[in-house]
């Protein structure tokens, strides 16, 4: 049985195989529709979502399951004192497949060892969101046709953006890949991607502080919001919430091909007015995150349509 708790579970000729599965799904929806009939997905949400527990129902839905669970701890048996791993055995025997997102790192992978159905870490803490990678991946190869070759710019929280965090993990495996790396000193990556995954694997990255220098090279722009929740300290974060805000007049500094990405939700680092910009390809992503869901739930449940 097989989970994904980190981007890395998945070799670089399997992501390629799992985004082939969901351009075919995007293509040819009708061939899926009944692909989980019968299958039930539950989705454990101890920390608020919108889209990527939507995602996971909509993505079962449209593969002709159903779907069951919580969307806050506050609502479930975690209120009574519950662990984690009593959860997901019970949980075992509801569901076939299970996706969980919880506040503290390392959560569903402790889910994982406990469990018979596979589980899919939907976010844990300030650490890995593996299928907002998934997403993420998708949207770069359809709209820009290849992984590889690529200058990304990284913006905004990057120590507590797990999304951020995920993504060079799995980038950094593709050819010609160059970072850089623009957030206040205060919101840098984390040491142990800069050093084992950054360097580890030789991946060329600059660090920067100023959005508009590092502009003009990028082929791929990805904005996050500043993590309120992982913030210890509320006056630290107002004084950093809007480090970075991305507007047209920005925009005419950076290549006519360059694609802007967030994982959404956005708060102000980008303003409305770019949406209209067709380099604006974030509410595209929400749309090529259920596609990767559905191939993803396909996968881990070893079902093979032709
Ligand atoms: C992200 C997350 O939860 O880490 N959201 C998402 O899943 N699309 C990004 C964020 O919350 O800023």
């Amino acid at each position: 049985m097989r989970h994904l708790i980190s981007p890395m579970d998945f070799s670089v000729e399997e992501l390629d195989e799992l985004l082939n599965l969901a351009t075919d799904i995007e293509n040819n929806p009708n061939k899926y529709k009944d692909a989980c009939k019968g299958k039930k997905i539950a989705t454990l949400f101890y920390e608020p979502s919108t889209r990527t527990r939507l995602s996971f129902e909509a993505a079962m839905i449209n593969l002709g399951g159903n779907v069951l669970g919580f969307s806050s701890s506050a609502s479930s048996s975690v209120a009574k004192g519950e662990s984690v791993s009593d959860t997901i055995k019970m949980i075992s025997c509801y569901a076939d497949i299970c996706a969980m997102r919880h506040p503290k790192e390392g959560a569903p992978l402790v889910a994982s060892t406990k469990s018979s159905i596979p589980v899919i870490n939907a976010g844990d803490g300030g650490h890995q969101h593996p299928t907002q990678t998934l997403t993420d991946l998708m949207t770069i190869k359809s709209l820009k046709g290849r992984l590889d070759n690529l200058t990304i710019g990284l913006c905004g929280d990057l120590k507590f953006g797990r999304t951020v965090h995920s993504l060079i993990n799995a980038l950094v495996r593709y050819t010609n890949i160059k970072f850089v790396l623009i957030s206040p000193s205060e919101l840098r990556i984390p040491s142990y991607i800069r050093e084992e995954v950054l360097e580890g694997n030789n991946v060329p990255y600059k660090e920067v502080t100023h959005m508009e220098d590092a502009l003009p090279d990028l082929d791929i722009l990805y904005m996050t919001r500043v993590q309120k929740e992982r913030f210890f300290n509320e006056a630290e974060y107002i004084r950093l919430k809007d480090s970075y805000i991305l507007d047209n007049e920005k925009m005419t500094l950076a290549s006519k091909d360059m694609l802007v990405l967030h994982p959404l939700p956005r708060v102000n680092e980008i303003s409305v007015e770019v949406d209209e910009d067709p380099r604006a390809v974030y509410f595209k992503q929400v749309q090529y995150g259920v596609y990767v869901r559905m191939a993803l739930i396909l996968t881990l449940l070893d079902i093979h349509i032709n």
